[in-house]
């Protein structure tokens, strides 16, 4: 069974549908750890509940990026993962800890990337007026909401969408294409060769998700 180690600062919605996957039997994995850098996050407490190991390391105790990240990473590498997962973790992490987890290391963004980079995606879709929105799960560079795009979810924007609802409808597939990313990467079927993305030719259909209300 592979090792996770989940990182959240926030929420913890696509932590959970890791957890639920997980506890469906459709997602073999050992969540070794739930780790926060805000310790009111309330995903850790959504983790304590299923009885996960959750830490947390409060960014603001330390002088800079560097010693922070070093700290993050010696609290992961204790649960030696296979496999980590950014999930809603609103931290910029310096190129050495991104190097260290090089092909191990996984995002969530709440775009198609490279469209709309950084915050406030749904907001800016809207602002822009784009017909297509969605979310991208994609391995970490150490340029911010960059790297080998593993799957992507397409929703519409339709008529009368706030950044609410356009949200809501993101977060739907969001919770799909995490647990499909993840199970390809610990079944073996997904790595990052060469800076690629090398996902089992059998599955490749299944890394374009279109929703329902996209006719
Ligand atoms: C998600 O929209 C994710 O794409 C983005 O941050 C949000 C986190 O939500 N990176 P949650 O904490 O998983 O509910």
């Amino acid at each position: 069974m592979k090792n996770i180690v989940i990182l959240i600062s926030g929420r913890g919605s696509n932590m959970e549908a890791l957890i639920a996957a997980r506890d469906a039997g459709d997602l073999p994995i050992n969540i070794a750890a739930v780790i926060s850098n805000r310790p009111e996050a309330e995903g850790l407490e959504t983790a304590v509940r299923a009885g996960i190991t959750a830490h947390f390391i409060n960014h603001k105790g330390f002088a800079g990026r560097e010693s922070f990240d070093a700290a993050l990473a010696e609290c992961i590498d204790q649960f030696s993962p296979d496999l980590v997962v950014l999930a809603g973790f609103m931290r910029i992490l310096t190129e050495g800890f991104v190097r260290h987890y090089e092909g191990r290391l996984v995002n969530i963004h709440p775009s198609l990337l490279p469209s709309f980079s950084g915050l406030h995606t749904h907001q800016r879709a809207l602002e822009e007026g784009v017909r297509i929105h969605g979310c991208t799960v994609h391995f970490v560079t150490p340029t911010l909401d960059h790297g080998p795009v593993i799957i992507q979810a397409a929703v519409p924007v339709l008529d009368g969408d706030t950044e609410a609802t356009l949200a809501a409808r993101v977060l739907q597939q969001e919770h799909k294409v995490y647990p499909q990313a993840v199970r390809w990467f610990v079944d073996g079927r997904l790595t990052l060769e060469n800076g690629r993305v090398r996902l089992a030719a059998d599955q490749a259909d299944a890394a374009v998700m279109i929703s329902p209300e996209i006719r």
